[in-house]
């Protein structure tokens, strides 16, 4: 056992540091300006504290370096690919896996292969990517999370939750047959970073047996939802994070997953599922869109990283401080009085743009001109998750308009500090101070697809 410490502090110390860039405030006007108010835009040597995602940012551990000289770049068989395969069978609990280049890569396959046009595909609320590979597959997502989670002030604790009601009334409406699974993310990234319980989750696979639905599991975050599982739920505190993932997952027939966050490391993903037939038809289509079924994508040396990460992302210890770090971030922002989604997200802060700018309309992108706004202030660089991301209706054409409209701020895995997590909160308290003079957007191009990754904007 590791000394017992009250404070969430670091597992781990710091062997090989990478020196940020400082720039001015004239400096960062400028950038702001060309990447056309889009900090995907904004070259990453322009920025300070980088808080865009905890996508393929983490640190990986001496292990993982080490475990990239062991890559087995083999076309077939690699020796890397059996290490993963074991890694997820043991800590995961699936049966029969396919890796792919990222989680996307899995969306992509599994989705073609389960979901059929005119299919309805229930959710705990939407993800970006996962949704639109539901919707080019011929489906129609549908949101079945529960309403606390649209609700930026709630402070519910399992936001999300599955409304079963929700669900009921979707299968009465639509029958079993058009759902060919309910897809339930674990933690819920749209909704801030929030949890479903056990409990919910039991009841929601007593639900789907009865129906004879499938529950598809977007694991991306499943060790920081079991963490809040061991700190909150009822009778789970004494049982270990890797004990509540392998029990998440066996609540479920399948998943896709981005190794990016979780799993610690800049690149890869997988496609798991407990059914001969699903993993035969993947095996297939993964040489299709990502490569041979022992690489999908990935070199050996990535699936050595992943397979340690994996083993890594489970520790009680490494989850605290994960967590913890972004619990400290969030704290000190309520503590200023910013308003943030309710309860603090466990892998980011989301700053609630509606409430922060209550003068701009979400169509002049309240949450896209106040992410620019901190990074002209400061050179934090953090993200829109509001209308932009949202998209448009695939059927009248007009925005999606979701209830939340956030900015997240998303903590990369053991890469920075308390110190830097503290300039980050004084910078968005300042742009807080401030926050009358910031005008809105006009998105002046739009791309097609996914369209909050390359849109432009100029100040109205
Ligand atoms: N599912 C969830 C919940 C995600 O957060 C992501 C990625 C994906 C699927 C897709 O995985 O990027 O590896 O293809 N989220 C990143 C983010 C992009 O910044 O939240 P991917």
């Amino acid at each position: 056992m590791p000394a017992r410490h009250t404070s969430w502090a670091e597992p781990y110390k710091i062997k090989m540091v990478e020196p940020l860039t400082m720039t001015t405030r004239e400096q960062r006007v400028q950038a702001m300006e060309e990447a056309g108010y889009n900090t995907f835009l904004l070259p990453s040597e322009r920025v300070y504290i980088d808080l865009l995602t905890d996508s393929g940012t983490s640190a990986m551990s001496d292990r993982q370096w080490a475990g990239l000289m062991l890559g087995d770049e083999a076309y077939a068989g690699s020796r890397n690919y059996y290490h993963l395969e074991e890694a997820i069978q043991r800590h995961y609990g699936y049966k029969y896996i396919v890796p792919t280049h990222q989680g996307r890569g899995a969306e992509n396959i599994l989705s073609r292969i389960l979901i059929k046009p005119g299919d309805i595909v229930p959710g705990n609320m939407y993800f970006t990517t996962t949704k639109l590979h539901q919707e080019l597959a011929g489906g129609t997502f549908t949101d079945i999370i529960v309403d606390e989670a649209h609700d930026a002030q709630s402070t519910f604790p399992w936001k999300g939750n599955v409304d079963l009601a929700k669900l009921e009334r979707v299968i009465a409406e639509h029958g079993a047959k058009k759902i060919p699974y309910v897809s339930i993310a674990t933690t819920v990234n749209m909704a801030g970073g929030q949890p479903i319980s056990l409990a919910n989750l039991k009841a929601l696979r007593e639900l789907t047996k009865r129906h004879g639905i499938r529950i598809i599991h977007d694991m991306t975050r499943v060790a920081e939802n079991a963490y809040m599982i061991q700190r909150m739920e009822e009778g789970q505190g004494h049982r270990s994070v890797a004990e509540i993932v392998l029990e998440i997952c066996s609540l479920t027939d399948g998943a896709t997953m981005s190794a990016k966050k979780d799993a610690l490391v800049n690149i890869g993903g997988f496609m798991a599922t407990n059914e001969w037939d699903v993993f035969e038809e993947a095996r297939n289509m993964v040489v299709v869109y990502e490569g041979l079924h022992t690489y999908g994508g990935l070199a050996g040396r990535d699936m050595e990283a992943m397979a340690i990460g994996i083993a890594e992302s489970v520790q009680d210890d490494h989850i605290r401080a994960r967590v913890g770090q972004v619990f400290y971030l969030g704290n000190k922002l309520l503590e200023m009085g910013v308003p943030i989604v309710k309860p603090v997200g466990t892998h980011g802060v989301f700053l609630d743009a509606k409430a922060f700018l209550p003068h701009l309309p979400q169509t002049a992108f309240p949450a896209q001109a106040l992410a620019a706004e901190l990074y002209i202030d400061s050179g934090v660089r953090a993200m829109e998750r509001g209308i932009v991301s949202a998209g448009r209706d695939k059927d009248t054409g007009d925005h999606c308009y979701p209830d939340l409209e956030l900015v997240r701020l998303t903590i990369p895995r053991r890469v920075y500090t308390q110190a830097h997590m503290d300039v980050v909160a004084e910078s968005v308290q300042r742009v807080y101070e401030q926050r009358e003079r910031i005008t809105g957007l006009r998105m002046t191009y739009e791309p097609k697809y996914l369209r909050f990754f390359q849109a432009r904007f100029e100040r109205l």
